[in-house]
């Protein structure tokens, strides 16, 4: 048996023993009673009893070995010119110092910081100063505009929301100021202060009493040492779209978190301390919490934050040139990157002018990569290229090939095998279906460490839209099949969620701020295929009886709607007036048939539609074109 295969054995049949050992990794003040708390399954919780410090772990825990000089975190921006490294020692002094800052605005344990900046240390500095004193982040993506952030702040209702003057969208300045003071004009649950960063490009303007400037309160700060918490106390709450136009607030627990993403570092991304760990993502997605900030801290690596993109800051050589100059081993990057960058540079002519020697190994996530981008990326780097699945409730790979467990033959189009910890199956409503047949991807519970242990502020939400519909599993919202040999191939989701340049966002969502717009009598919002960005939304309205208005004018409107409301990162560029949308006799609009039109494919029409003859009506409108 291959050593992949006894590994995730043991972790299904003695979860235990397994993470019991693994969680050796980690330094606790106390040592958990019970690994694994099944007492009130289907909700578990893992280490309880243990008490630590994630900041301690990524942190204080390098310097007191010895390794304080050693580079922590290597902030690469492109869009002002920027480069600055920081070792754990000088990480380590910002980090408690900031940590003074909240303490300084009577931030407490269990306390709640919205932080909503740019791709700046100051991100990252101030998630570990929350992770220091025991409060909880809740970081929101900086493309999200105004309204999403007031969601955001009202359902976490921080004491402090930490922030910036700007964000840089390659050439084009994005005051974050406004859209954060009007935000909180919408707040129900305003914070009592805002902890605002001026940036050079852009100074934000303060509100009286309210705003701190950053810089004036570090100076001033006392650094703060590390508070003990619980294993099962929350870490940070990440807001993800599902599939109503709520988001959902995932709850991460601290032990769980340290103990998986450490394992993760040696076993997935086989990289370790001293080496240099690249995610080319944000921090305002997961995979920014994970890989950009925990786990390589956690593990001793060297972390890289680029405040830039894979093409036109400035070209498609960027990813090359970020590689080359701080000898990055692990590249960790969306596969929109690599097709962008594909379409700039086809023939990989700009690989030519950089050194990637120390460059191992490139993994991809966020999407299903397909084979033509999987193709091109291995036959580019001549590294091994992974592809591997997650999402923001787990937290980190469900599927992967694992490279420092035993490195497998990749088969394009799948995310290779389940990671140790995750049991995962292919069902249809109710039966595991076994391999061959495609279904819906659960995972069997107990979840391994570091996934989701709650829903915030709704203590039912987990259970309802994650646990009940099958029910000793996890409903991942994804589907996919497992084939012959064992290898997952994940096919897209089951639901209303699509995925846009590796953002996640909800069509309900989206179809909520359409028909917001006075002239809507209703809406349907697909996620269609597109070449660059894997999927993009489409809007369909119909007007309200009366509306005698140019179509064109109301198009346009319904564009800037969103980019008002959620932000330009929805990526919704056409909008399309029609005279009815094709529905079930039942009701039911029939979002998939309209989705199969747009991508050119054939679909059946289903012998259930009310109104047949909308569907030739709307052939011209969503068939693309010849
Ligand atoms: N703040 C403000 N605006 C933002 C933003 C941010 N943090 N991030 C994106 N936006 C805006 C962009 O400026 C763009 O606005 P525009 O419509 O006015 O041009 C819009 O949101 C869409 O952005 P994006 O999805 O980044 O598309 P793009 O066309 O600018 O770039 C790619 C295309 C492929 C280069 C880009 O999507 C990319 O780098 N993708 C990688 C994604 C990634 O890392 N995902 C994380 C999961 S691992
Ligand atoms: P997010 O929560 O933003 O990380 O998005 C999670 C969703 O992205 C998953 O449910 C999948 O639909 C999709 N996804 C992420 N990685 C992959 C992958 N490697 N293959 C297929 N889909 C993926």
């Amino acid at each position: 048996m291959g050593e992949y295969r006894r590994i995730w054995e043991q972790s299904i049949e003695r979860p235990q023993e397994f993470w019991g050992d693994a969680a050796r990794a980690i330094d606790w003040f106390t040592e958990p009673k019970v690994v694994l708390d099944d007492s009130d399954a289907p909700h578990y919780r893992w280490f309880v009893g243990g008490e630590l410090n994630t900041c301690f772990n990524a942190l204080d825990r390098h310097v007191n070995a010895g390794r304080g000089d050693q580079v922590a975190l290597i902030y690469d921006s492109p869009v002002t010119g920027v480069k600055q490294s920081f070792t754990f020692d000088e990480l380590l002094g910002e980090v408690s110092r900031f940590a003074g800052v909240l303490r300084s605005l009577d931030v407490q344990k269990g306390d709640r910081v919205v932080i909503y900046m740019p791709m700046t240390p100051q991100a990252v500095i101030a998630m570990l100063a929350c992770a220091r004193i025991g409060a909880v982040h809740s970081v929101v993506f900086g493309g999200f505009a105004s309204k999403e952030l007031a969601l955001r702040i009202d359902d976490a209702k921080p004491k402090v929301v930490v922030s910036a003057s700007c964000g840089i969208e390659v050439a084009r300045i994005i005051e974050y100021k406004p859209l954060l003071d009007a935000a909180i004009a919408q707040c129900v649950y305003p914070p009592e202060h805002c902890v605002i960063y001026q940036r050079p490009q852009a100074k934000a303007t303060m509100v009286e009493e309210r705003d701190v400037d950053w810089v004036t309160l570090m100076e001033w700060a006392q650094p703060v040492e590390c508070v003990a918490v619980m294993a099962t106390d929350p870490l940070y709450i990440l807001y993800t779209s599902g599939t109503t136009g709520r988001p959902k607030g995932v709850i991460r627990d601290n032990g769980g978190h340290a103990v998986a993403l450490t394992w993760s570092m040696a076993n997935i991304y086989n990289t370790h301390q001293g080496e240099v760990f690249w995610a080319a993502s944000d921090v305002g997605w997961v995979v920014g919490h994970s890989y950009i900030v925990y786990a390589p801290l956690l593990a001793g690596c060297t972390t890289l934050l680029y405040e830039g993109k894979p093409v036109g800051t400035p070209d498609a050589g960027a990813f090359w040139r970020v590689i080359e100059e701080h000898r990055v081993k692990t590249l960790f990057t969306a596969p929109t990157s690599f097709r962008a960058i594909k379409r700039e540079d086809p023939d990989g002519i700009l690989l030519h002018d950089y050194d990637l020697s120390h460059f191992q190994y490139l993994f991809l996530a966020g999407e299903r990569t397909d084979p033509e981008t999987y193709n091109w990326a291995v036959e580019m780097l001549g590294v091994p290229v992974t592809d591997h699945w997650w999402q923001t409730e787990t937290g980190w790979a469900i599927a992967a090939n694992l490279m420092g467990l035993e490195p497998m033959v990749a088969k394009p189009g799948s995310a290779t095998n389940p990671v140790p910890g995750f049991d995962v199956r292919v069902f249809d409503d109710q039966h595991d279906l076994g391999r061959g047949h495609e279904g819906n991807i659960v995972i069997k519970l107990p979840l391994p460490p570091g996934c989701m242990v709650g829903v915030w502020g709704d203590d039912k939400k987990f259970f309802d839209a994650y646990l009940s519909q099958v029910p000793g599993y996890y409903l991942t919202g994804d589907g996919g099949h497992i084939d012959e040999d064992g290898y997952l191939f994940v096919m897209g989701r089951i639901d209303d969620v699509i995925n846009v340049a590796g953002h996640r966002l909800s069509t309900g969502e989206i179809e909520e701020i359409l028909a917001s717009h006075l002239d809507v009598a209703e809406c349907a919002v697909i996620g269609v295929n597109d070449q660059l960005k894997g999927q993009v939304p489409r809007g369909l309205v119909v007007l309200k009886h009366g509306v005698e208005r140019d179509h064109a004018v109301i198009e346009a409107e319904l564009v800037q709607l969103v980019r008002e409301h959620l932000g330009a990162v929805a990526s919704l560029k056409q909008v399309d007036v029609i005279a009815a949308l094709p529905k079930t006799r039942s009701g039911k609009v029939l979002r998939k048939v309209m989705r199969a039109m747009a991508d050119g494919v054939d679909m059946p029409i289903p012998s259930t539609i009310d109104n047949p003859a909308i569907i030739d009506a709307l052939r011209p409108v969503l068939e693309p074109k010849a």
